[in-house]
């Protein structure tokens, strides 16, 4: 695991949205992993500006969504599908046929959560952005979930549907139920990019990263891939133990040696 601590949340989009344009530049057919909250918004707005620049291209590219809100009408504003196409997607290239999410509309969840996962590993996943919920989540795997876990569908815990309350009407408004990639699904992407920002994010990214590895903080599940960057800045980085050994391996690293 490879921990960038960087000055400001604007770092921490350009070395995110760098990761991801390397993948759309290197790859025949690369497929990207993209996540919803706010963590991610800067990294795709800094993508939608190299797109439109001409520096950048999704025509060739996949896309695939972690999680999907249950019980929302699908052209609700704050579907996650809805979300991604208003941050990202209607803004670039990528066709909108090859952006998937779970289609959460169908009366078989279950055959829906099976249908998506074999989608999800089919595909393989180059590089899947992620971010960190208060609780540790990841995804929507709340604590508890399976560490081994694959797409099913899960019930949100009370923390996080306050902390997601903010994008509806009223806090009743937020579902109870969502379908999210399990922890397992997302572990079989090639490189995870985690995205923390902001002190709210100082304790869960402490957690995931130095902490045990335990049900009870989904996004420890990362300490055990092979190819995992933790990208956040000084305020979301502030309870990490060995910060100082984070910054000076980011400052010596070597030219050959790409995140
Ligand atoms: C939601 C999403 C997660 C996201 C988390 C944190 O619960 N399902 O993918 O990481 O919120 O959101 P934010 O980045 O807004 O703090």
């Amino acid at each position: 695991m490879e921990v960038v601590m960087l000055e400001s949340p604007a770092r921490v989009a350009d070395v995110a949205a760098g990761i991801v344009a390397r993948a759309l530049r290197t790859l025949p057919e690369p497929t990207i992993g993209l996540a919803t909250g706010s963590s991610p918004l800067a990294t795709y707005q800094e993508l939608i500006e190299t797109h439109r620049r001409g520096d950048l291209s999704f025509s060739g590219a996949t896309a695939v969504m972690l999680d999907e809100y249950v019980g929302l009408p699908a052209d609700h504003p704050e579907s996650y599908r809805m979300v991604i196409r208003r941050e990202l997607v209607d803004h670039v290239d990528l066709p909108l046929d090859r952006l998937h999410s779970p289609e959460v509309h169908d009366d078989d969840i279950a055959a829906e959560c099976a249908r998506y996962d074999r989608l999800v590993t089919g595909l393989a996943v180059d590089v899947q952005l992620l971010g960190v919920g208060s609780d540790g989540h990841i995804g929507f795997n709340e604590p508890s979930s399976s560490l081994a876990s694959r797409t099913r569908i899960k019930t949100l815990t009370e923390e996080t549907r306050a902390d997601n309350a903010r994008f509806f009407d009223a806090g009743e408004d937020v579902p109870r139920h969502v379908v999210t990639q399990g922890l397992g699904t997302i572990s079989d992407a090639r490189h995870l990019v985690m995205i923390a920002t902001g002190s709210s994010k100082a304790h869960p990214i402490a957690a995931a990263v130095e902490g045990p590895l335990s049900a009870m903080c989904p996004a420890s599940i990362l300490q055990l891939h092979p190819h995992v960057t933790v990208l956040v800045d000084e305020d979301a980085g502030a309870d990490l133990q060995l910060a100082d050994y984070y910054r000076q391996t980011y400052r010596h690293k070597p030219p050959w040696q790409p995140l």
